[in-house]
C-alpha cells in the first residue's frame, strides 16, 4: 500500500491536519475570562446555540468568574480579534464543573474545543481535583461524541435532579 494512491491520500489528509492544527497553535490563545468580555461571550454562546438562562446574567456570570479564579476561559482569534470560544469551570469543593463550552459554528471542528477543553482540564488537574463532571441536554449526540473523543464517560446509570431557589434576577448589588 505504500506510495499507492491511498497512502498519499491519507498522508495529505494528514499533513493538512498537522499544517491546521499549527496554524491554529498560532492563531488562537486561551486566557482567563473577565467580565469586560461578557458581551462577545454571550454571542459564542448564543451563536452555538446555549441555553442562556437567569445563570447567565452579567452579574453571575460575575459571581462565577469572581468564585473560580482561572477556570473560566475564554478562546481569542488573535487576527480577528474577537473572541470565538468559551467554557466555565467551577469547583464546588469536591468535583470540577464545567458548563457551557461552545465555540463559534465557523470555528467547530477545527479542534479548539479540545484545546480549550484540555487547558481546563489542566487547571483542575493542578488543583488536585479527583473527578470532573458536566451535563449534556439529551439527545444532543455530537457533544456526546465530541466528548466521549476526549475520554468522558457517559454515565447512563445516573440522572441529574435540580431545585430552583430563585425565578428573578437578584436585586441591584445583591
Ligand atoms: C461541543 C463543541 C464545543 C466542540 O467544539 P469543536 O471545536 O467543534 O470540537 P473539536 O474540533 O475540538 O473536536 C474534537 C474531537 O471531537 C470530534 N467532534 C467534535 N464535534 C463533534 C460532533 N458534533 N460529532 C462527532 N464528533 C465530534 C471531532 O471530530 C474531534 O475528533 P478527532 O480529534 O478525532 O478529529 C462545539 O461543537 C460547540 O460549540 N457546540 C455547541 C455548543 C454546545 O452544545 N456545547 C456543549 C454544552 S454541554
Amino acid at each position: 500500500m505504500r506510495d499507492s494512491p491511498l497512502s498519499n491520500f491519507i498522508e495529505v489528509l494528514a499533513l493538512k491536519k498537522l499544517v491546521s492544527m499549527t496554524r491554529n497553535e498560532d492563531l488562537f490563545t486561551i486566557r482567563e475570562m473577565t467580565i469586560e468580555d461578557y458581551n462577545s461571550v454571550l454571542r459564542v454562546w448564543k451563536e452555538a446555540g446555549i441555553d442562556i438562562g437567569l445563570s447567565d446574567t452579567k452579574p453571575e456570570i460575575k459571581r462565577m468568574i469572581d468564585h473560580n479564579p482561572g477556570l473560566c476561559l475564554v478562546m481569542e482569534d488573535k487576527e480577528a480579534g474577537e473572541i470565538i470560544g468559551a467554557v466555565l469551570g467551577g469547583f464546588d469543593g469536591r468535583r470540577g464543573w464545567v458548563h457551557h463550552l461552545a465555540v463559534l459554528p465557523k470555528h467547530q471542528r477545527k479542534g479548539l474545543g479540545k484545546k480549550i477543553m484540555d487547558e481546563l482540564e489542566k487547571r483542575f488537574k493542578a488543583m488536585n481535583v479527583v473527578k470532573i463532571k458536566l451535563e449534556v441536554v439529551q439527545g444532543n449526540q455530537g457533544v456526546i461524541d465530541f466528548y466521549e473523543k476526549l475520554g468522558w464517560d457517559l454515565r447512563d446509570e445516573l440522572i441529574t435532579m435540580s431545585k430552583t431557589l430563585r425565578k428573578q434576577n437578584r436585586a441591584k448589588g445583591a
